[in-house]
């Protein structure tokens, strides 16, 4: 079996490279499938196709639009709660495709599934943090796993948007705001996910970058800014990762819904890309047959969250009308078939009931990547704390019980339950989402690895009793929270709920004091000059009170590297709040009163940063942050020295990394090039993380993919590179020329 599977992965990407986007986009037609003659040569297209013309008519329509089981009228025996069912033509093997959330584990929202827990992964930010593709590969590789040991063949992946706004409600789900390192991060977890022998997607093509309005916000951008951010990072992931499907938005891009927008889905994906896997509809995102069909929408997902059923009747009236070829239907579900043959789940069905799975040893993963994801931003010698402490105050956050996660369809039940959860009080998102904490202790973790302290836990509630407590204490961790979902952005990236006058009090009463960061994104620190130590640990996941302990106590060294800028002050950022969220309130606010008001009207979203997204728009703007991207600390210490540049045809460049500390750790050093005639930005061109013994020297190569540098020229409709002088530099984060120098490159372009 396995053999099989790595020679027909291995054919799958022979054939890809064959199928070159510019061999392709000579013959093809923006609307239309590549040519038949030329694909046929592909043996995942052969066989796909093989299979398509023994399907009848019935038997492709039902494969083209899913069912949302919970609201589904359909009964179907082996069909349990969870995102979706598409049917499959046993007499066929054609599988059924069983689809389950989502990047941070098999999610079961609100407990749809009773008593069916998972192991939660700490949010993608943090995997983001550790900068480490392999931990990204291991990661999607233990969630398939896990994926399908429950019978889903099908994991809604791949979340890869790029931050563009500090207080967007999903960012805890995707990479950053970096097109190279999310690209990566998101290839390796696709890559990892799909090695089970499952489908996993990337998502949600594209520009799905705010919450507020998200059914009817048009985000607007020139096509080479959207090609040198948010679609670089696709690209990059889809490379890598060979994602069997890709689920498009629910945003309009440049007046076009994303799952019937021509532009993205037949001339991006399909033409320019050559992509030859399916577009799958985001729960809710169709709004026609006949259009969405000739753009490129492939399957109608979740049919029951739409208006209507658009890929089934109408469909098969659209073809019998000729609006719709009967090429272009046969087209539709040999894609879905070939990602179902490509990663091999054809060969190899779901089991038809669960299998065993190694919790104990898929939690050591969730545990390690927060370990290396968390970001030490702030210690004045506070940190490591003392295992021989007498007394240790736990300040908020739940920390008695445990850890906070991130809402919305990603929503893991983790191992051990919710020790908190908390419904909420209308939005769009209270259908679906509680506030919800998984069971892993901070206080007993804590307890556990400092066994001769006296640790308590109060609650935070009443600062000046938390201050009381605080008071004498060896140290104070103090867990500062900022809750995200899915649904609904943040109206602010400031801490809730009186958190900054509890910690002002608390670090009043106890210099030592470290705040522990739960957030999905990133916060203001107005008390940051009063406190010993920050550490963010983001939503650190099934087994978050254990790495936090690790970490503050040193058992583990803080590696983690911020994947998104921290803004200084909210007004810093290109928008200081999400456009429509006022609007968006006020309806929450009178729908809770009872009364019946509409939905929020579309409107647009300029994106006025362009490509210059994250620190990009720092460094233009010439905007200090309060911490820059690839920012963070460790309880040993680096140099970086002897830089080499070679510059020619492709950008290499090389450096040692010395480790002049007592103590093992591991760094992340940086590669940043200044770079584009179109738009100059500082771009991030490379790095890598090595793990070092204390007083050890690493060289390291870093290899640059030219396009990071590139210019989109929309006109010669590809990748420009102008030979010339480029600046650069080796650093600990954006915002750290530690080794400048200068390459010298010659001319290139790429095709797009
Ligand atoms: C989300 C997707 C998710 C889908 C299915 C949608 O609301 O945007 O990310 O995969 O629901 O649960």
């Amino acid at each position: 079996m396995k053999r099989l599977r790595r020679l027909s992965l291995t054919t799958a990407m022979a054939s890809l490279l064959a199928f070159s986007p510019a061999a392709i986009a000579q013959t093809m037609p923006t609307k239309d499938s590549p040519p038949l003659a030329t694909l046929a040569q592909d043996p995942v297209w052969a066989r796909a196709d093989a299979l398509v013309r023994q399907m009848t008519l019935e038997e492709k329509i039902t494969y083209l639009h899913g069912l949302f089981p919970p609201l589904t009228k359909e009964k179907h025996a082996d069909m349990i709660p969870s995102a979706g069912y598409v049917p499959g033509v046993p007499r066929l093997k054609i599988p059924t495709l069983r689809e389950s959330d989502a990047s941070l584990g098999v999610a079961n929202q609100v407990e749809q599934r009773k008593g069916d827990t998972a192991t939660a992964l700490p949010a993608s930010l943090a995997l983001a943090g550790t900068f480490e593709p392999e931990l990204a590969y291991a990661s999607g590789a233990m969630i398939g796993a896990e994926a399908r040991a429950k019978t889903f063949n099908v994991l809604l992946a791949g979340g890869v948007n790029l931050t563009r706004d500090p207080w967007a409600g999903r960012n805890f789900e995707y990479l950053g705001e970096d097109p190279l390192l999310a690209g990566m991060l998101a290839g390796e977890s696709i890559r990892g996910v799909q090695s089970n022998n499952i489908v996993s997607t990337i998502k949600h093509f594209a520009l799905n970058a705010q919450e507020t309005g998200r059914h009817v916000m048009d985000a607007r951008i020139g096509e080479a800014d959207l090609r040198e951010s948010d679609l670089l990072a696709f690209q990059i992931a889809m490379e890598r990762g060979k994602p069997a499907s890709v689920m498009c938005a629910y945003n309009k891009v440049n007046g076009d819904w994303a799952c019937e927008n021509d532009f993205l889905l037949n001339r991006v994906l399909k033409k320019d890309w050559a992509y030859p896997g399916w577009v799958m509809s985001d729960w809710g995102a169709v709004h026609s047959t006949v259009k969405a069909v000739n753009a490129g929408l492939d399957q109608q997902s979740g049919q029951e969250l739409d208006k209507q059923i658009f890929f089934g009747e109408d469909l098969k009236a659209a073809v019998a009308k000729g609006d719709v070829k009967p090429a272009r239907l046969d087209d539709m579900v040999r894609r879905i078939l070939y990602g179902v043959i490509q990663t091999g789940l054809i060969d190899n069905p779901t089991p038809a009931s669960e299998q065993p799975i190694d919790y104990a040893a898929n939690a050591k993963l969730a545990q390690l990547v927060a370990e290396r994801g968390s970001v030490l931003l702030k210690n004045q010698g506070l940190l490591p704390l003392k295992k021989t402490a007498k007394r240790i105050v736990l300040i908020g956050a739940h920390a008695d019980v445990g850890v906070l996660s991130g809402g919305g369809s990603s929503q893991v039940r983790s191992v051990g339950g919710a020790p908190v959860e908390i419904p909420l009080n209308g939005g769009e998102a209270a259908s679906f989402v509680r506030v919800t904490w998984h069971a892993s202790s901070p206080l007993k973790a804590v307890q556990a690895i400092a066994p001769g302290a006296e640790v308590t836990y109060i609650d935070g509630k009443d600062p000046a009793a938390a201050a009381r407590a605080a008071q004498g204490a060896d140290a104070v961790i103090l867990f500062a929270w900022h809750w995200q979902t899915e649904a609904a952005d943040a109206p602010s990236v400031a801490l809730p709920e009186g958190q900054d006058a509890l910690i002002d009090a608390v670090a009043a009463a106890n210099k030592n004091t470290v705040v522990v960061l739960e957030s999905g994104g990133p916060v203001l620190m107005p008390w940051l000059d009063k406190v010993g130590a920050v550490l963010a640990a983001w939503y650190p996941g099934q087994r978050g009170g254990e790495a936090i302990a690790n970490l503050l106590f040193g058992d583990a060294n803080p590696s983690g590297r911020l994947p998104m800028t921290f803004p200084a002050a909210e007004k810093q950022a290109p928008r200081a709040s999400a456009p429509g969220w006022p609007e968006q309130a006020a309806i929450d606010d009178a729908r809770r009163a009872g009364k019946k008001v509409d939905a929020i009207k579309g409107f647009p979203v300029e994106y006025v940063e362009g490509a210059a997204v994250g620190y990009r728009w720092y460094a233009q703007e010439k905007l200090r942050p309060l911490f820059p991207f690839g920012y963070g600390l460790s309880y040993t210490s680096f140099t970086y020295a002897n830089l080499t540049v070679e510059g020619g045809a492709a950008l290499k460049v090389s450096f040692d990394v010395t480790n002049g500390g007592k103590l093992a750790g591991a760094d992340t050093p940086q590669l940043y090039v200044t770079a584009g005639k179109r738009r100059q930005m500082l771009r991030l061109a490379g790095f890598q993380k090595v793990d070092l013994a204390p007083g050890a020297t690493q060289r390291v190569t870093l290899t640059v993919d030219p396009r990071l540098l590139a210019d989109y020229d929309v006109n010669a409709a590809g990748w420009t590179l102008p030979a010339g002088d480029y600046a650069l530099y080796v650093g600990a984060h954006a915002g750290d020329a530690a080794l400048p120098g200068t390459a010298t490159l010659k001319a290139w372009t790429g095709k797009p």
